[in-house]
């Protein structure tokens, strides 16, 4: 096989001076990416002065993802990322890695999940609960906070106050805002205090405290330890780490705190706000979905114990997970010189995937763009050809956690409610870390008696 430059990888048209495609990648990204596997395998792009090499076969993706100590987190998503949560789990560099994994991992042990999936289903209760027949809900705020409340509560194990609740979840909707923003802006403009910049820096501070008070709190009254997601992480241990590196430190467990909010809360809050968009283009489906659930249930909450029997609600997240991945653009870099496929790549090189990309291939689903719960009857979703949650050593450590919480606070929901659109215009995405449906509202109404 003859083995190519960079220069031989394919450039995507339609670059702008200065921008590149950052204007495109803002402005449509579904389009924009959609269009990218047309031009090759692998495709360079170009954000404002960087030149991104993005991966649009999913072999190579795949290739990429599992080698990563070759393709190290770095490029425009995880440097900004990494001045927002420090070295936590999610940006930390290949060398940091194993260690902090093994200390996190016992917190995502499956013993926990009867009460991690309490909570999510208690909050998607108490938040359903709160809706009037025929009120008009704003869909991305109400997903948001009942995602980032049903981390709270599994994370500390107890209520916070009121207003300290209110505070995290609007503390976090702006920290998750600005990372996306900061990595369209240039470092510089970053710095000037415009209200933006110092509503962000303001945020970021008062939730670092109320996570760092939080922890010291938990360490000195070892009696208000009531198990949940922070108590795993105060006692985790690594085998294969000596001295001080054994455990995590305060400081550790408040940066693993803090990105666990940053990366599970508005991911799986995207993912909802999606799904009842297209639940409420299609009755057919969301009759269905009503039906099935309810039989399921006959009148009982919905449970960790009742999971395996909400299948159809299962196929309903694995395909909103297909067509609406919340982690859309993701970068990497070459920590030396290497080869992905027939290209090769000097160290530094940047490298983007996105699972968006990926799986609107109509060549690996066909009818891409119609969303369809019944692809997943009888099988499960393919290694390679669907990754939402990326894949090797740094996939996503919630994911178990995200699509239990999607089933559940689906069946909690659509079993009160029916989800009603208010036009047929179809949202388009606020370009964030995550993609919401932007301005999305719905009017929820009451199922008919039968
Ligand atoms: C629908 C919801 C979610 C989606 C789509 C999602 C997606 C992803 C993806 C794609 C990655 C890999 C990133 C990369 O390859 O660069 C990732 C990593 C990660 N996610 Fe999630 N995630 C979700 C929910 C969660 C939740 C609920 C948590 C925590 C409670 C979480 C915590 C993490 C962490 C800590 C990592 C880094 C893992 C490592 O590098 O070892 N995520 N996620």
């Amino acid at each position: 096989m003859s083995v190519l430059g960079v220069e031989a990888v394919p450039p995507a048209p339609g670059a702008l001076p200065f921008l590149g495609h950052a204007v495109a990648l803002a402005r449509d990204p579904f389009t924009f990416l959609s269009s990218l596997p047309a031009y090759g395998d692998l495709v360079r792009i170009r954000l404002g002065p960087q030149t991104v090499i993005m991966t649009c076969d999913p072999g190579l993706t795949r290739a990429m993802l599992v080698d990563d100590r070759t393709f190290d987190k770095g490029g425009p998503f995880y440097d900004r990322a990494r001045e927002a949560s420090g070295d936590g789990l999610v940006t930390c560099p290949h060398q940091l890695h194993r260690r902090q994994r093994r200390l996190c991992q016992p917190a995502f042990h499956p013993a926990h999940f009867p009460a991690y999936t309490t909570a999510m289903v208690t909050t998607a209760l108490s938040m359903a609960r709160s809706w009037r027949h025929g009120q008009v809900i704003d869909v991305n705020h109400a997903m948001v906070t009942m995602t980032m409340r049903a981390m709270v509560k599994a994370m500390f194990a107890t209520r916070l106050s009121a207003a300290t609740d209110r505070q995290v979840v609007d503390d976090l909707t702006v920290a998750t805002a600005g990372i996306f923003r900061r990595m369209l802006t240039p470092p510089r403009l970053t710095r000037v205090p415009t209200p933006g910049n110092l509503r962000y820096n303001r945020a970021q501070a008062r939730l670092r405290r109320t996570i760092a008070d939080a922890v010291s709190d938990r360490r000195t009254d070892r009696a208000a330890d009531q198990g949940g997601l922070l108590s795993v992480l105060l006692s985790a241990e690594d085998p294969d780490s000596t001295g001080d590196l054994r455990a995590l430190s305060d400081t550790e467990v408040a940066e693993q705190v803090l990105t666990f909010f940053l990366a599970g809360a508005e991911t799986t809050a995207n993912l909802l706000a999606w799904t009842l968009y297209e639940l409420g283009r299609a009755p057919g489906l969301q009759e269905r979905l009503h039906a099935h659930t309810a039989s399921v249930l006959r009148g009982r909450s919905p449970s960790f114990e009742l999971l395996p029997e909400l299948t159809f609600a299962d196929h309903v997240a694995t395909e909103a997970l297909r067509m609406y991945p919340s982690a859309w653009f993701l970068t990497r870099t070459a920590a030396h010189d290497t080869r992905l496929g027939e290209v090769s790549l000097p160290a530094g090189t940047t490298l983007a995937y996105s699972a968006y990309l990926i799986q609107r291939r109509p060549d690996l689903y066909p009818d891409p763009d119609r969303f369809d719960p019944d692809r997943w009857e009888g099988h499960k979703p393919g290694r390679t050809a669907y990754i939402p949650f990326g894949a090797g050593a740094r996939k996503c450590i919630g994911d178990r956690f995200a699509h239990s919480q999607a089933i559940l606070s689906l069946a909690a929901m659509t079993s009160m409610w029916r989800f009603v659109p208010l036009t047929d215009r179809v949202p388009r995405p606020a370009v964030h870390a995550t993609l919401m449906p932007r301005g999305l509202r719905m009017r929820v109404m009451a199922h008919p008696r039968l």
